[in-house]
C-alpha cells in the first residue's frame, strides 16, 4: 500500500499555528496531494457524536475499540470524506477536543494509521497534523514544524469562528486551546514536539506569505 518511491513533506505544529493553511499553499503550488490528518480523527469523533455515544466511552477502551472498528468496517472515513456537508460539521472546536481525546489511545492510533498511506500517491504528499514526521511519514524528505505564541494563535482561532458567525471569549478559548495542546503534546503515543531533523518555523511575526518563501527556499534547497 506504501509508495516508498513518492516525496512526502510533512507539517507539524499545534493547533492554529497556521500549519493547515500553510500545507494547503505548499500543495498548490508545488502541485501535490494534501493531508490533513486531523480529519482522521475528527471524522472518528464526528462518528461518535453523531450516534450520541456518550463522553464516558473514551475512557471505555474496549467499547470505543467497538465503535471505532464499526467506523472502519462501514467505511465512513471515505463516506465522510465525499459530503461537504458533514465536512463542515467536523471542523468544529467541539469534534476537534473528541479527536484530541480520543486521539491519546494507541489502538485508535494503530487502527487509523493505514487510512494516511491512502494519500500517499503521485506526483507527491503534503501532509499536516501532529506526528507526520515523526511515527507516520519518519523517512519524509522534508520535515517542517510551525509553531507560534499562544496569544496569536487564539486571535487567528477568533478571527477564523467570526468568520462562521462563533463568538467567544478570548480567555474561554485560550483556556480550550491550552488544554488541547498540553493533552497533544504530553500523551504518551505519538506525542506532538519538534525533532530535530525538522525545520522549525516561529510564526508569530510572519505573514502567510513570508511562512510560505521560507517554507518553498527550503524546500526547493531540499529537493533540487
Ligand atoms: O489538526 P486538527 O485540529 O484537525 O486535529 C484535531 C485533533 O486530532 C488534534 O487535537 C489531535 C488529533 N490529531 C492527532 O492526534 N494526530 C494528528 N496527526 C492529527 C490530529
Amino acid at each position: 500500500m506504501i509508495n516508498k518511491y513518492v516525496p512526502v513533506i510533512t507539517i507539524d505544529g499545534p493547533s492554529a499555528s497556521g500549519k493547515g493553511t500553510i500545507c494547503k499553499i505548499v500543495s498548490k503550488i508545488l502541485g501535490w496531494n494534501i493531508l490533513s490528518s486531523g480529519l482522521i480523527y475528527r471524522s472518528f469523533a464526528f462518528f461518535l457524536k453523531k450516534n450520541k455515544i456518550e463522553t464516558c466511552v473514551y475512557q471505555n477502551y474496549d467499547l470505543l475499540i467497538k465503535y471505532l472498528n464499526i467506523f472502519i468496517y462501514r467505511g465512513l472515513f471515505f463516506y465522510f470524506l465525499k459530503d461537504s456537508n458533514i465536512l463542515n460539521q467536523i471542523y468544529t472546536s467541539e469534534i476537534g477536543n473528541i479527536a484530541s481525546r480520543l486521539s491519546v489511545h494507541y489502538l485508535v492510533r494503530k487502527l487509523l494509521l493505514p487510512y494516511h498511506y491512502f494519500f500517499k500517491i503521485p506526483p507527491g504528499l503534503v501532509a499536516d497534523g501532529r506526528d507526520m514526521g515523526t511515527v507516520v511519514f519518519p523517512d519524509a524528505n522534508i520535515k517542517i514544524f510551525i509553531d507560534s505564541n499562544i496569544n496569536i494563535r487564539v486571535k487567528r482561532r477568533m478571527l477564523q469562528l467570526q468568520k462562521n458567525n462563533i463568538y467567544v471569549s478570548f480567555s474561554r478559548l485560550k483556556y480550550v486551546m491550552k488544554d488541547r495542546d498540553n493533552r497533544d503534546c504530553n500523551r504518551f503515543h505519538a506525542p506532538l514536539f519538534c525533532s530535530s531533523d525538522m525545520f522549525a518555523i516561529d510564526s508569530t511575526l510572519l505573514s502567510v506569505e513570508q511562512v510560505i518563501d521560507n517554507v518553498m527556499q527550503y524546500v526547493y534547497k531540499k529537493l533540487y
